[in-house]
């Protein structure tokens, strides 16, 4: 786990409570976070919590991001509008853990109402303790990246 990573937390309604969980497996963990909301089980729309957590990314507040919503769609897709981010919406660990190494994803998207408590614990370790591989990958990455330009 890369120790100078703080990450940006966002979700919606649908995962306010699959985030405090996860929030609670981070602090077990020892991993810094920045909670950007929802901060109760009101209806809220998705979009406006991916921003909130991409922009801190895109500032330089955080580094990463993990991004809760019910599919993890929603928040995949918001965030992947943003320049410089890089989302992978998973539902297993491989994924996860792949996401990191082949295509360096900046934020780990998930769903509430596709995963439970214990694979959400699952995917976000596999996220965390993942390094990008760089190399041949890093070459793709930037591929991706340009079209950004
Ligand atoms: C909210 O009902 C739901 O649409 C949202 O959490 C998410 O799944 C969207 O992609």
């Amino acid at each position: 786990m890369d120790k100078n990573v703080t990450y940006a937390i966002a979700c919606d309604q649908a995962a306010y409570d699959l985030k405090q969980e996860v929030m609670k497996h981070l602090d077990e963990r020892g991993v810094k976070y920045i909670d950007y909301g929802t901060y109760s089980s009101d209806s809220v729309d998705y979009p406006e919590y991916a921003h909130k957590a991409c922009e801190a990314i895109q500032k330089g507040e955080c580094q990463r991001g993990i991004l809760i919503c019910g599919t993890g769609l929603g928040m995949s897709i918001s965030a992947n509008k943003h320049k410089g981010i890089r989302a992978a919406c998973v539902s297993d660990t491989f994924s996860a853990a792949m996401c990191r190494a082949h295509n360096d994803a900046n934020v780990l998207c998930f769903g509430a109402r596709v995963v439970g408590r214990g694979l959400a614990f699952a995917l976000v370790d596999a996220y965390l303790d993942t390094p990008f591989e760089g190399g041949r990958h890093q070459r793709r990455v930037d591929m991706m990246m340009d079209f950004e330009k």
